[in-house]
Parts: C-alpha cells; structure tokens; sequence
C-alpha cells in the first residue's frame, strides 16, 4: 500500500508579505502546514502546493535528487524543462550569472507582473542550476508567483522550487487541492490545500533574450499578450530605442528548434487531456473542403461515433452559459447532459478559470465525450485556445441554420 498523502489546509488571508520581501503568517494553522512541507523539501522530497495559476509539484531545484523525483512522480519526459518559482528579487539575483543585467524590457515587465503568472528566460549559469532542471537547453525559466501560500512556502524553505503542474504527464493541470490528491494520492506527502486557483492556466512564458530585443511568448498564459503590448508601449514611449515587438510562437513566428524540442511548451509531448475523448466545437472559418455540420446532423454522427452504454450517450458540455449552440444542441432530449458552469462569452477570464476544472469535473462524472465551444483567440481567449487544441482529439465545424 502506498502511504497516505496528507492535505494542509493553508489561509492565503493570513499572509501577509512587507514591501522588502518579508514574510509574516498570522494562522498558527497555516504556519505549521508551511513548516511540515518545508520540511518535507528538505528531505528531498516533492510538496504540492497552490499557485494563482494552477497547483504545483515543488521541489528544491538547486538539488538535482529533489528536482529528479519530480520526473519520476509525474512520469514526465527528462527532456523537458522545468520553471524555477522565487519569492523575490533578492532570491531572483542568486540564480542569475555574475555579470548578467536585465535588459530594460525585462525590468518593466518584472515591475508589472511579479508576482504574477509571467515567466521569463533568463541565461542559465550552468554551474549553478542543474542539468536536470534546464533539460540542456542554455536558459532557465523564472517566475515569481503571486499566491500567498506558494510564496510563503518559497520563502519559508528560503530556496527556489522548481515546479511543474502537479499532474500525471499529459493530464489537464490541476487547480483544486482535491484535482490532485484524485491524481497523486499515495505519491506525495504532502499537498498544501490554498483553495481553487485564481487563473486556471498556466503562466506566460516569455523570451526575451534574443539580440532583437524582441519578446517572443512561448506559451500564452495567465498575462495576456495585450498585458504585456500596453506595458511595453508605455514603458518604452519616452525611450529613443524603438518600442521591442510582441512576437507569439505559431502565429507571429516559427521556429525548426522550438519545434523539435520540447521547451515550447507542448509542442512534443502530449498535454491537457483526459481520459474522454474531447471535441473543439467551431463555428467561424471553417478550413477549404471541410462542410460545417447542423447541430442535428453533428449529434446523429456522434451517436454512431462514440462507444456509449446502449440506452444512453453522456455528453459534458465546456461552452459559455450564453452559447447559442449549446441552447442547439440540448434541444436533443435523447443524450444526457452534463453542463458545467463555463462563465459567459464575454468573460474569457472566467471561462479560462474553470476549464482545467471543468475537463476534470466532466472526466469524473463518467461522461461519454467533452464539448468544449471555441473562443476568440484575444486577451484570455488566446491562452484557452491554445490549451483547448492540445487537448483535444478533434475539431467540428458547425453551422447553425
Ligand atoms: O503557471 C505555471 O507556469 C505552472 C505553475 C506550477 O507555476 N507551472 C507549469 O510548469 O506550467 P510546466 O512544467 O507544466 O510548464 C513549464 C513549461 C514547460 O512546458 C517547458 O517546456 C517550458 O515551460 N520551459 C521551461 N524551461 C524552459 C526553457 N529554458 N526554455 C523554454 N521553455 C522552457
Ligand atoms: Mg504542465
């Protein structure tokens, strides 16, 4: 039998942190759990813990043993990086190389968006972060998270965590304590329960080293790229170097190396799926010699197309309280419907926040196959889309008459 996992609770309104980097936890409660999961990644082993964009699996990254136990716990590739999480600039400072200084689009966007859900490629001085964390590659992912709990616990063990999302390789991320003890219960000692995460997607990670001076996102995220434009724009209006271009990995550039490793996030590997199968519902630009289906004529198909139990097909449905083709398709009194609540078409930020939630949800309910309705690729949109698309083992294109 594998050991139990412990859940600590942790209350984010009890820590408090001062304008130097200082940390203060009022809940003696709280206080303790930080102090068991220190103590655990102390002992080398990895802790989960929540982050405003999803739960992480931490563990003290300047150990390459801590570090590879992430791996084997996760079941992920060697050959993918992981991200360094500080709890501040100082801590920041000590991972970077002696002469290195951060170039002025760096230091508006660390001003901006630390803590937060951005993360930014740094050179990597290799005699001090292991090989296993960079995966080889020549720089090493940084992010500052802004949850409480992650923080404190960053910097009550007072050294940086590398942490992945605290899934099985290739499942959604989890953003409830409780997604995780379903995936990783009897694996890991210890999960820190700060409630549900605040972003539900992964944070941004940025490339901001190349000559050009231009920023180039790997994977869209938590910060959204108008974020990061307004910021930018702003900053650099009084500068007489010209204001650096946003570049997004697929739409504004390519890349032959990116492409073939694995550190544009989820181009090699498998990612965001469940157990079910999961369609894109699409309902603009359909590609050349692709017919958009009715909603009739799409659910006849599915019908015939998914196993199901002979009585009844279950379908979950990701599409906003407002979608018009939802309201289509439950029309059909013969399926059993699961609708999770998905927030309305024009709260991207919201639908961001339930999805990992809602294609775990649906998986545990039993559903036959997940719907999950396209959004527009701005703001949020960008990062939902490029996660659904991961996920998803098809596309359907849909009219409606
Ligand atoms: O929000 C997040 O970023 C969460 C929380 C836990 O902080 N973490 C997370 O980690 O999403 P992970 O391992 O699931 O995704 C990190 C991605 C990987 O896909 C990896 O390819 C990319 O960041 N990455 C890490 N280091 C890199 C590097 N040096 N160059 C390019 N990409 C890198
Ligand atoms: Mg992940």
């Amino acid at each position: 039998m594998a050991a139990a996992t412990q859940v600590l609770a942790c209350d984010s309104a009890s820590i408090v942190f001062s304008s130097d980097d200082q940390v203060a936890i009022s809940s003696p409660e709280t206080l303790a759990a930080l102090h068991a999961a220190a103590a655990c990644l102390k002992d080398l082993l990895p802790v989960a813990f929540p982050t405003e964009t999803v739960y992480g699996l931490g563990a003290i990254a300047l150990n390459a043993t801590a570090a590879s136990k992430i791996f084997s716990t996760k079941g992920r590739p060697a050959d993918n990086p992981l991200i360094v999480h500080v709890s501040s600039r100082r801590m920041l400072q000590t991972l970077l190389p002696q002469n290195y200084a951060l170039s002025p689009s760096y230091e508006l966007l660390i001003e901006h968006f630390w803590p937060g859900p951005l993360t930014l490629l740094f050179p990597c001085d290799h005699c001090l972060i292991p090989d296993i964390i960079t995966a080889g590659q020549p720089t090493v992912a940084i992010r500052m998270p802004s949850h409480p709990v992650a923080r404190a616990l960053i910097s009550v063990t007072d050294a940086p965590l590398a942490a992945p999302s605290a899934n099985s390789s290739g499942k959604p991320s989890p953003t409830r304590a409780e997604h995780v003890v379903n995936d990783l219960n009897g694996k890991i000692t210890i999960i820190l329960d700060g409630g549900p995460c605040e972003v539900g997607l992964e944070s941004t990670v940025v490339d901001g080293l190349h000559e050009d001076g231009n920023i180039r996102i790997l994977r869209p995220g938590g910060i959204t790229v108008e974020d990061i434009k307004r910021v930018l724009v702003n900053g650099f209006s009084d500068a007489d170097t010209p204001i650096p271009q946003i570049l997004v990995h697929r739409r504004d550039f390519s890349d032959d190396a990116l492409e073939q490793a694995p550190t544009t996030p989820g181009m090699k590997y498998r990612h965001y799926s469940p157990s079910v199968p999961v369609t894109l519902m699409r309902m603009s630009n359909a590609p050349p010699g692709i017919e958009p289906l009715s909603p009739s004529a799409f659910l006849e198909d599915l019908k015939l197309s998914i196993p199901h139990s002979p009585d009844t097909l279950r379908v979950g449905l990701l599409m906003p309280s407002d979608s018009i083709l939802m309201k289509s398709l439950i029309s059909d009194t013969t399926i059993q419907w699961h609708e999770f609540p998905f927030g309305l078409v024009s709260e991207p930020a919201i639908i961001a926040r339930r999805l990992f939630d809602g294609l775990l949800t649906l998986e545990r309910e039993g559903v036959d196959v997940i719907l999950v309705e396209e959004v527009s690729e701005e703001n949020e949109g960008l990062a939902i889309m490029n996660r659904v698309k991961k996920a998803a083992g098809s596309s359907q294109w849909i009219t409606i008459p």
